[in-house]
């Protein structure tokens, strides 16, 4: 394990990972103060306590709801966006706007209601006027996502958008070198498949194609993966 992964994973009181095992033991009820709790002891009820009550960075300042994510909390598919724009932020559900819609057609296309999956950020709060996460932000808010993803245990974790791939994979490769094959997510031996994200997908329709295509190869790979 690298020292950068280490490092994340310290945070969330994990020193060893065996790949693909059941979630760690989860805490038998909500601690009395969730939000300092470390992430990777919490069961669904805290995890969610805990990120209501996030004062982590300075996005709890300037958020009007935090947005935990949504959907089918043993789904096999997760998909993973960068953060709340300000639909998301008004209604605290991830992609509720324009590219909500397009993502929810996107996972009609291979079969999926928006239900049947997991949709999550990795940043739980909104940046203001929807600039770029910061690192210090994402190394706050990264381990949510980290313990929403062990207790999921998905067969597979669609990235959509670069800021999503690149802060999940730990990597600053471009998006045109990530999309279109397979990774795994370490220490959770979890594959992901990366596509653009639909913002980018409504400005530039000419890349569906593309993006048809990561799906595809999404849905070969959950199935090699899967029971
Ligand atoms: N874009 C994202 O990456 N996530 C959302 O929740 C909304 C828009």
């Amino acid at each position: 394990m690298d020292a950068r992964r280490a490092a994340v994973l310290g945070t969330i009181g994990i020193d060893r990972f065996v790949a693909r095992a059941a979630p760690a033991a989860v805490a038998a009820g909500p601690p009395a103060d969730a939000a300092q709790a470390p992430a990777g002891s919490l069961d669904w009820p805290a995890l969610e306590a805990a990120v209501a009550g996030c004062t982590r960075c300075g996005l709890a300042a300037t958020r009007t709801r935090t947005v935990f994510g949504v959907g089918d909390r043993r789904a096999r598919w997760l998909v993973v966006g960068e953060a709340p724009g300000a639909e998301e932020d008004r209604q605290g559900e991830p992609f509720v706007g324009r590219a909500g819609q397009l993502l929810n057609s996107m996972l009609r296309a291979i079969g999926f209601g928006r239900e049947q999956v997991f949709i999550a950020n990795v940043l739980k709060c909104r940046p203001p006027s929807n600039r770029d996460p910061q690192p210090e932000e994402v190394r706050c808010c990264l381990p949510y996502l980290h313990r929403q993803i062990e207790l999921i245990a998905p067969d597979l974790i669609l990235c959509v958008g670069r800021i999503a791939a690149q802060n999940l994979l730990g990597v600053d490769t471009p998006i045109g070198q990530l999309r279109g094959r397979r990774h795994r997510l370490e220490p959770f031996g979890i594959p992901v498949v990366v596509t653009y994200h639909p913002a980018y997908l409504l400005r530039s329709p000419g890349e569906k194609r593309k993006s048809w295509s990561d799906l595809k190869l999404a849905m070969e790979v959950a199935r090699g993966h899967g029971a």
